[in-house]
């Protein structure tokens, strides 16, 4: 029997919506836009294989990210694979952030130097080259990763999108001897019994936990950036929204100064920063 777009779209009711639309407007090569218009559209075999197969991984919790092998993020479209972390809007806080420091912190001598430590796919980096080299002409990029499949993915990001970042795979800041301006970083913050984990595993655990209270990635990172902060230079961490008060005295510890903390659009508390004296 002839099975249409819209008979396809009633029979798949417990997929999510924007799920289904994604998927066909993959399957068929069409825009979302058209899949929407266009209900009467004629499905072939091929397709309807196609199709079937993608229903049973997302039935099976993988994310529509690694199914299409896409994500956006800030404006820009990036590849994903099972060897990333899928970009997350609330991450765009911390782009942000970047930015704004970015652009009142101006350099004389040279260009403002800005690390994404944990880049995985590579979008915090991408982002900011993005807007500040190619803006603003302002800065230079460099990420870092352990992960030697996750650094593949993003230099091919940056590659399709044309900017210029300078790689460095290390343990964090193992390897890293450049000081920077400005560290950005999402680190892994989950705990390691976070019930929310479930819903996450096709998702690299590297790139989510981070012990029994989440805290073991930051436990490091804050105090190791002072070696390859300048003098007066930010670090920005994103965190778990109930993380803030645990992250802000890893700070004060460290004797960071201007210690403060960033609400999401959800108005959850999610990036904390602190400047080197
Ligand atoms: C939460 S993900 C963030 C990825 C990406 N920056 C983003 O915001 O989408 C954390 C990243 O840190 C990397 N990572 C974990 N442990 C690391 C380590 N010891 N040294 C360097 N990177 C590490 C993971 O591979 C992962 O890519």
């Amino acid at each position: 029997m002839d099975m249409t777009i819209g008979d396809w779209m009633r029979q798949h009711k417990d997929i999510d919506r924007l799920d289904r639309e994604l998927i066909l407007a993959k399957t068929l090569a069409l825009t979302r836009a058209q899949i929407i218009a266009r209900p009467e559209h004629l499905l072939d075999d091929d397709s309807l294989r196609w199709l079937a197969s993608w229903v049973e991984r997302l039935r099976n919790g993988e994310p529509l990210a690694y199914l299409t092998g896409v994500k956006e993020f800030r404006g820009l479209t990036f590849e994903v694979t099972p060897d990333v972390l899928i970009p997350r809007p609330e991450t765009e806080l911390l782009v942000e952030l970047a930015i704004d420091l970015a652009i009142t912190r101006e350099r004389v001598d040279n260009k403002l130097r800005i690390l994404d430590l944990g880049t995985g796919s590579g979008a915090i980096a991408v982002a900011l080259a993005d807007f500040l080299t190619e803006t603003a002409a302002v800065a230079e990029v460099y990420a870092s990763e352990r992960s030697t499949a996750a650094l593949g993915v993003a230099r091919r990001n940056a590659a399709n999108h044309d900017v210029s970042v300078q790689w460095l795979e290390s343990d964090w800041f193992r390897d890293i001897t450049t000081q920077f301006d400005l560290i950005v970083c999402n680190p892994p913050y989950v705990a390691t019994n976070d019930s929310h984990l479930a819903a996450l595993r096709h998702e690299p655990s590297a790139a989510l936990c981070a012990g029994s209270d989440g805290l073991d990635a930051l436990a490091i990172i804050v105090p190791g950036a002072h070696a390859n902060l300048l003098p007066g230079g930010w670090l920005l961490v994103e965190h778990g929204y109930n993380q803030q008060t645990a992250v802000q005295s890893l700070f004060a510890e460290q004797g960071y100064e201007h210690i403060s903390t960033e609400r999401d659009l959800g108005g959850r508390p999610r990036v904390t920063l602190g400047r080197e004296p």
